[in-house]
């Protein structure tokens, strides 16, 4: 898919469900790797993102078996990869390259990784640091700031970590180091992450302990882990964002997003949304290695602009490209700011750019974005159509293309592929929503 052209003119309305975790699915099929037995991995996610981790422990002398419906992972326990004989190739993953490294640190053999032209522009010193610190020899361009990174792997030993930034890429490499180290490792952040790995050390019966802010693991543990007969991924978050964003500002709209995880580290956006004015009800709640699930209903609202402070940007970080898309319809103004510049693209630039184009009312700041909105008191704004593009950026791609129906004519968004890396049937689920009967 080169390019995706958005119709716009009719309410979203219908029952869908979005692609598993990615998030969730990198960290399932590495601690199944590394445990003692055969894994099923259900509903996993099927992004570009995902593959290539399995890839990568394929490459690592892991057997995997790939269905679409599910992994089946035979682990080879906590000491059981073995030197691949070429790089790794992360491709556009952030998560994968770091946590990979974090765990490659360990090990008793030499690897490369790398990635495609965004990831080795994305910053890697910031796990390089820690690891380092832990007694890692990594190399990489820019005294190991960029990929590819070599990785000699070394005899690590615990270290008391307090990471600058809130981050669950950093939290998770120094986790997964940690495993192989020497000695119980602390690690403490300004605020908590996403904490996926926390909740899947947990279900896999890997000890982990917090003491306050303060996440305590133990190295070396001396029987690893059992296998999970089944581990079933709950939805993406941040894949249903997009429709929970498309179905709001599209009027007549009726939207229930089946299985989504609603992990409380993830879920800013809802908070935002519903301080904005959106009509969302979560429905049916449970849970799913060891996260929080439920199937979430939108219907369409007038939304009005809000401040998102620094305590919710952790759990909205990947929102906020729809989040501007929200913004722009709204009645008011929206101010946004959070870690956007080293994302997948530089947020902040790609998504003024693109929406401004659009008719949207957007100024940039250093760390982020004042957006004035084109609603009324009546009504949300409408933008207008354009010919925009993503910027090999998944989530703007998916965010012009909610953005485009609210515009009165077609709107076309360029390098529309990069959507393989998370949710590969996206344009599918908005046709669906888009044609069903009444
Ligand atoms: C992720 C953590 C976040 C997020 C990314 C996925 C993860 O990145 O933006 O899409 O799976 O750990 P940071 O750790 O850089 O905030």
């Amino acid at each position: 898919m080169a390019s995706l052209t958005i119709i716009p003119g009719r309410p979203l309305r219908g029952t869908i469900s979005v692609p598993g975790d990615k998030s969730i699915t990198h960290r399932a099929i590495i601690l199944t790797a590394l445990a003692n037995g055969v894994s099923t991995v259900a509903r996993y996610c099927r992004g570009e993102d995902c593959l290539n981790t399995m890839r990568a422990f394929q490459n690592l002398g892991v057997r995997i078996d790939e269905s679409v419906e599910e992994l089946r992972v035979y682990g080879k326990g906590l000491w059981g990869l073995t030197e691949p004989s070429g790089p790794i190739d992360c491709g556009n993953s952030g998560t994968g390259i770091r946590l990979l490294t974090g765990l490659l640190a360990g090990q008793d053999f030499f690897t490369v990784l790398t990635g495609d032209e965004s990831i080795r522009r994305r910053p890697m010193g910031r796990i390089v640091k820690p690891l380092r610190e832990m007694g890692a020899t990594i190399a990489g361009r820019k005294g190991g700031e960029l990929a590819p990174l070599a990785v000699m792997g070394s005899r690590l030993r615990a270290i008391t970590y307090a990471s600058p930034v809130a981050s669950a890429q950093i939290k998770s490499a120094v986790l997964l180091a940690a495993l192989f180290a020497e000695g119980t490792t602390r690690i403490t952040e300004p605020r908590l992450s996403r904490d996926h790995t926390e909740r899947l050390f947990q279900f896999l019966g890997i000890a982990l302990r917090r003491e306050g802010p303060t996440l305590l693991i133990d190295g070396r543990p001396s029987v690893g882990w059992n296998a999970a007969p089944r581990l079933v991924v709950p939805g993406d978050f941040s894949a249903a964002a997009i429709f929970i964003v498309g179905a709001t500002v599209v009027p007549g709209s009726d939207v229930t997003i089946q299985q989504v995880g609603i992990n409380p580290t993830r879920t800013g956006l809802l908070d935002v949304m519903t301080r904005m004015g959106a009509d969302v009800q979560l429905l049916n709640r449970r849970e799913e290695a060891g996260e929080p699930v439920a199937d979430i209903r939108v219907k369409s609202a007038r939304l009005r602009g809000v401040a998102i402070g620094p305590e919710l940007i952790p759990q909205t970080i990947d929102e906020f490209p729809i989040l501007c898309v929200a913004a722009a319809v709204s009645q008011g103004e929206t101010i946004i700011s959070g870690e956007l510049r080293v994302k997948e693209s530089d947020r902040i630039a790609t998504v003024s750019a693109e929406l401004r184009a659009m008719g949207a009312q957007i100024t940039e700041k250093h760390d982020g974005m004042v957006v004035r909105g084109l609603g009324t008191t009546e009504d949300n704004g409408r933008l207008q159509a354009a010919r925009g593009r993503s910027h090999g950026d998944h989530r703007v791609a998916m965010s012009l293309a909610i953005a485009g129906l609210t515009a009165s004519a077609p709107t076309l968004i360029d390098e529309a592929a990069c959507i393989e890396t998370s949710f590969p049937a996206f344009h599918h689920t908005l046709l669906e929503l888009l044609t069903e009967r009444r």
